[in-house]
Order: structure tokens, then C-alpha cells, then sequence
């Protein structure tokens, strides 16, 4: 099976030895890949923010990097996520598999049918995230006894700057567990492609105001170090343990 790896903040390239690295020409931009095997499967890794992090959350590519894995014929994608927290019990650290998200981008492209000769459609997204992947996912890091929650509610912000407690107080009155820049389009966008998508979120931060004191930029990096090789040995077992049959609606 090819499977798509979307590295977030952190995650630049999926192991210390790299594999292939390509150019992908897709209708939009193109995008760097970096294809490797693992344990019989075939890996294409690409890092959403650039390989130096120099692509702020709303000037991702999201539709060509969605486009560029469809292109490679990735069945499925992981991604992964830095989050602030708006809970006590979800702490730095500790890894969440989201199951449902609220938008709250404001100017991003957000559809690869965008009418014209490009079609109208609207997908559903009652289940945005594969609970089949989520499902393997789970039981793989709850074995390795690592702190993870098998499901939250992912707020979606424009950012790039972090958020007021005033907008934090509001996320969690609606229900939101994690907040972040990037989880949206992205998971849309794999839904319209027709691939599997799941994320695993890994939580840098209390959110602002739930934070005892302001937030550094410094802390979502140092606590992604911390967590970055458990974060890519879980990716490749995940990958490892995919079910090549799935029990999901995600292809539509
Ligand atoms: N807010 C938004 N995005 C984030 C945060 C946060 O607190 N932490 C890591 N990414």
C-alpha cells in the first residue's frame, strides 16, 4: 500500500536516513516528496510548513500537497499536529487522536471543487477523521503505555498568531478540545481526494489564558523534540499495522 505522511511543526523529514526526494507537478504548486519503504509499504513523506518551517499556517499549499499524495496514489495519509490544550485532563505531552474539528480559518482555498469546469460538491464530513486508522492508531500507542486520548474535537484557528483566552473561552464553550493553525482544509481536502486521513495530534501547550503564563513560540518547539521520536516510531508502526481492508466510509 502507498501511504501519504504529513510531517506538522517539528517533523521535517520521517527518519535520520532519507529516501528518494522528488518534485510532484500538481494543478497548483509543486511539492517536494520523499519516498521511502517501510515494512512492505511505501511511505511518501512530505513537510506541510516547508523543510525549515518557512511556510506560515494559512500560505500552506494544502490542495497541492492533497493533490500531490492523490498523485502518488496514497490510499491513506497521517498527519500530524502541534496543539495548544483547552482542558486540564489533555497535557504537554500527551498525544490526541481527533475525531471531530470546527473551522474557524477565515481565508484559505477550501475545496478542490471550486466550481466552473472544476465541479460543485459537498462532501460529508460527519466523520472527518478514518476510524479505522484512528482505531489502529489507539491501540498501538495505549500498548506502549504513552498518555493518549483516542478522541477530541480540533479547533481550527487562521493564526498565525495564538489566540486570546477570551477566543479560548469561547472554543471550549462550543466544545473544542485541542486548538491548532493547520488541521483544516487539510482533512477536507483528503475527504474530497477520497483518501483516508486520521492525525495525530501531539499537545506542546495549554492553550492561552488556560496557561498560567503568556505562551512561547519556544515551548511548541521544545516540547515537539521532546516527543519527536516517539512521534515517528509511532507514524511507522501505524503505517506498519494499517488494515489494507478498512472498515470506513472515508473513498466515498
Ligand atoms: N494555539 C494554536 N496553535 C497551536 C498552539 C496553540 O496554543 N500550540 C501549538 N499550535
Amino acid at each position: 500500500m502507498r501511504i501519504g505522511i504529513i510531517g506538522g511543526t517539528g517533523v521535517y523529514e520521517l527518519a535520520e536516513k532519507s529516501g528518494r526526494t522528488s518534485r510532484v507537478h500538481t494543478s497548483y504548486e509543486t511539492v517536494e516528496v520523499t519516498e521511502s519503504e517501510h515494512a512492505g509499504h511505501d511511505l511518501v513523506f512530505l513537510a506541510r510548513h516547508g523543510d525549515d518551517h518557512a511556510v506560515p499556517p494559512h500560505r500552506v499549499p494544502y490542495l497541492a500537497n492533497i493533490d500531490a499524495l492523490r498523485r502518488k496514489d496514497c490510499e491513506c495519509i497521517i498527519a500530524t499536529n502541534a496543539v495548544g490544550s483547552t482542558r486540564d485532563g489533555m497535557q504537554p505531552g500527551d498525544f490526541v487522536l481527533p475525531d471531530q474539528f470546527i473551522d474557524f480559518t477565515k481565508g484559505r482555498p477550501l475545496t478542490f471543487f471550486d466550481g466552473g469546469r472544476k465541479g460543485v460538491r459537498h462532501v460529508d464530513v460527519t466523520v472527518p477523521y478514518c476510524p479505522a486508522l484512528r482505531r489502529t492508531a489507539f491501540k498501538l500507542l495505549e500498548d506502549d503505555a504513552q498518555p493518549i486520548h483516542p478522541a477530541g474535537t480540533y479547533v481550527c484557528t487562521e493564526g498565525p498568531r495564538f489566540e486570546t483566552p477570551a477566543e479560548i473561552r469561547m472554543f471550549q464553550a462550543l466544545g473544542g478540545d485541542l486548538v491548532g493553525m493547520t488541521g483544516v482544509p487539510e482533512v477536507v481536502l483528503a475527504r474530497e481526494a477520497g483518501i483516508c486521513y486520521m492525525t495525530v495530534c501531539v499537545v506542546t501547550n495549554f492553550a492561552a489564558g488556560v496557561a498560567r503564563a503568556p505562551l512561547r513560540e519556544g515551548e511548541v518547539t521544545e516540547l515537539m523534540e521532546q516527543r519527536l521520536p516517539v512521534l515517528r516510531s509511532f507514524i511507522l508502526s501505524i503505517a506498519e499495522n494499517i488494515e489494507t481492508v478498512r472498515d470506513c466510509d472515508c473513498r466515498g
